[in-house]
């Protein structure tokens, strides 16, 4: 059977920093609460027009392309992964795919919001099976800065995002190292727990400008978010826990967990959960803050950089997010 691996990873995050201090002057937060509710510290957020949410992207895939060793136009195909697209229509793939300056390859774009990643990655990973492609570029690009309210009304959510981009090339494996699964769930009934919800069909364009109530709400994430802290935790243990069964292994037997950087107290929490020592967890949410899609992908390269994985190592990938939806991806490295 063919197998798929990650051959390349990179990303890119701009070059703005914002510290907790400097929301303190925006909204009514503190760094003390920030800090002591999410780890987070700091966060970039772009600061110039020129840099799109498609661009972080492509920056992102050539840094993950050269990794990977091959010519850009060895790519078969393009997953991007993203709930802050350029465009309302068309995805940021198919201008990931202009910017690349490759040849006229499928371009798909996945809206998952924080499982975007691992949801990309399981689709790529049955196309490559399949032998349908060879290498795929998957991306989780996010610009998440200009969407949110700034406002104290909005501090309970603006103060956890952060905008960045991640991508790795995923090939037909030439060793045993590979993905050994991927688990994917969703629990729509909790949809609005954590959304953006405006401009979109259920309020139109036309119907925003014919409703005399409508008072400017919604056009920003909104979020339930202790509702979220405790389906999050149940979540991402109950996904690594399926992945692990389906191999017949044990928590002991992860070498790197990288969680989606959704808040340091829900990761800390796993880790907990599952006995897992510091060594074997990678977190960097104190200096990126959640980047959603782009979050596990930014986290694999500083883990490889820091030279975290090994071959033959048994990486575990958990997300959960809106949605509700959550997944997992057990690696071979
Ligand atoms: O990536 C997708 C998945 N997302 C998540 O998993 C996020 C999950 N949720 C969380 O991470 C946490 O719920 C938050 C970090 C968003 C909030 O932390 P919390 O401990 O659940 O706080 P809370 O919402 O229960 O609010 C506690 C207090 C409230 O004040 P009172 O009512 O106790 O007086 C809030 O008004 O903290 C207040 N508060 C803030 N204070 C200072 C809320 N946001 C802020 C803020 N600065 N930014």
């Amino acid at each position: 059977m063919i197998r798929s691996k990650i051959s390349g990873v990179g990303y890119y995050v701009p070059d703005n920093i914002v510290k907790n201090s400097d929301l303190e002057e925006m909204m009514n937060t503190s760094d003390q609460w920030i800090k002591e509710r999410t780890g987070i510290e700091e966060r970039r957020w772009v600061d110039n027009d020129k840099l799109s949410t498609s661009l972080m992207g492509t920056y992102a895939s050539e840094s993950a392309i050269s990794d990977a060793g091959i010519d850009k136009n060895e790519i078969d195909f393009i997953i991007f992964s993203t709930l802050s697209p350029d465009y309302y229509f068309p995805g940021s793939g198919v201008l990931l795919q202009r910017n690349l300056k490759i040849k006229e390859v499928g371009a798909l774009d996945v809206r998952n919001q924080c499982s975007g990643f691992i949801y990309s990655l399981s689709i790529a990973d049955q196309y490559i099976k399949s032998g349908m492609y060879k290498n795929i570029l998957v991306v989780g690009s996010e610009i998440h800065s200009g969407g949110l309210d700034k406002t104290p009304r909005g501090r309970g959510v603006s103060v956890i995002f952060g905008d960045g981009a991640g991508a790795v090339v995923l090939s037909a494996s030439d060793d045993d190292s590979g993905i050994l699964s991927t688990h994917l769930h969703s629990e729509g009934k909790y949809a609005e727990e954590l959304a953006l919800i405006k401009p979109a069909t259920t309020f139109w364009i036309d119907k925003i400008i014919d409703d005399e109530n409508e008072d400017g709400t919604g056009y920003s994430p909104v979020m339930n978010g202790n509702f979220v802290f405790k389906n999050a935790v149940i979540r991402f243990e109950e996904v690594i826990y399926e992945a692990l069964k389906h191999s017949s292994l044990k928590p002991d037997d992860i070498s790197l967990l990288i969680p989606h950087q959704a808040n340091l107290r829900i990761s800390q929490y796993i880790q907990k959960r599952l006995k897992l020592s510091n060594s074997q967890v990678y977190n960097n949410i104190m200096k990126y803050g959640n980047t959603t899609a782009a979050s596990i992908p930014i986290a694999l390269k500083e883990a490889l950089d820091e030279n975290k994985l090994n071959k033959g190592d048994i990486l575990c990938l958990a997300a959960f997010g809106s949605g509700f939806t959550w997944a997992s991806a057990l690696i071979k490295w």
